[in-house]
């Protein structure tokens, strides 16, 4: 590589990247994934993909993940195992107690099977409503809310009884600050550690723009917050529609950054994708730090700046 990796000048800090295995043979992709020290599967490791049929566990598209992951020197980490998206067409079929119990059989066998493999999970995603707007939060009404109205506090039980050592992460998005969403979800969290639920950190997704971002004051204030709460922050999914104003755009990714860097608990910054062409958003909005032909963008010299 002409440039500088990521890895390189983040020392023990987790810089990562979301990646989709169908991608791993194209040599642009593979170089621009290399950079990063640290995994997460786009889609691979969600229910759909790990229990597309119930009872019928199949981890082999993870692994293939996890396994790349291990092969390039990186950490991975576990998305998701509660969510009310992209379920199994069987999953969300599931009433009452049959759901509660499909639930907590897919906590546990996911948690064991990665057990001293994968070291943090997002254990519930995005189970606040979007109404919410803080002090008090919403729970989104969901087909899981409806049927297990303590889904929340019963997967994170779960997953601690499960593992002790993996770290349990509740993962959301409008959380970075310029949302009321934000504030409900900080007090949604600091009211699961209030009545000891077993959570050890949140992910803020942090799906932006360049038109709509959270000022540095604000997201280095609130990621202070929730380490004094005793939490672990990641930023977990980063990505920053453009509008082609690639110089705003760095400017986004590194406040980020550099917030994270700022605040102790905060210890790993992951973006949504590879090269702008693989992104969920669409290559158009070229959200992320590579372009389509995995050349480094204006973005990703700013994280090398900031790292
Ligand atoms: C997205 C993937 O990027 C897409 O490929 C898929 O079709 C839908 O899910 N929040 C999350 C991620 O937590 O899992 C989502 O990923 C993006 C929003």
């Amino acid at each position: 590589n002409a440039y500088e990796s990521l890895k390189s000048k983040a020392g023990n800090f987790r810089i990562g990247v979301a990646t989709s295995s169908n991608k791993f043979n194209n040599a642009g992709y593979s170089q621009a994934m290399a950079n990063f020290n640290y995994m997460v599967a786009e889609n691979a490791c969600k229910m759909v993909g790990i229990q597309p049929q119930q009872g019928k566990y199949d981890f082999s598209q993870c692994d293939a993940h996890y396994n790349k992951a291990k092969e390039l020197g990186m950490a991975f980490r576990g998305h998701c195992l509660v969510w009310h998206s992209m379920p199994p067409s069987w999953f969300e079929n599931l009433k009452g107690d049959a759901l509660k119990n499909a639930m907590v059989d897919h906590i546990n066998k996911t948690l064991k099977y990665y057990e001293g493999k994968i070291d943090s999970w997002d254990v519930v995603n995005e189970a606040i409503d979007d109404s919410s707007n803080g002090p008090q939060w919403k729970m989104r009404p969901s087909f899981l809310y409806q049927n297990i109205p303590d889904f929340v506090d019963l997967a994170f039980k779960t997953a601690r009884a499960a593992s002790s050592t993996t770290k349990l992460f509740y993962n959301d998005y409008n959380t970075e600050g310029i949302y009321g969403k934000s504030e409900a979800v900080f007090n949604f969290v600091k009211d699961m550690k209030s009545r000891n639920i077993p959570i050890d950190g949140v992910g803020l997704q942090y799906h932006v723009s360049t038109q709509s971002f959270p000022q540095y004051e604000k997201i280095n204030d609130l990621i202070g917050r929730y380490c004094q709460l005793g939490l672990e922050v990641h930023i977990t999914e980063m990505d920053v529609k453009s509008g082609g104003n690639a110089s705003g755009q760095a400017k986004v990714y590194s406040e980020a950054l550099k917030a994270c860097l700022s605040n102790s608990c905060c210890k790993a910054f992951l973006v949504w994708g590879v090269g702008d062409n693989d992104s969920w958003l669409g290559a158009n909005e070229a959200g992320l730090l590579f372009d389509s032909n995995y050349q480094p963008k204006a973005a990703y010299n700013a994280l090398i700046e900031t790292l």
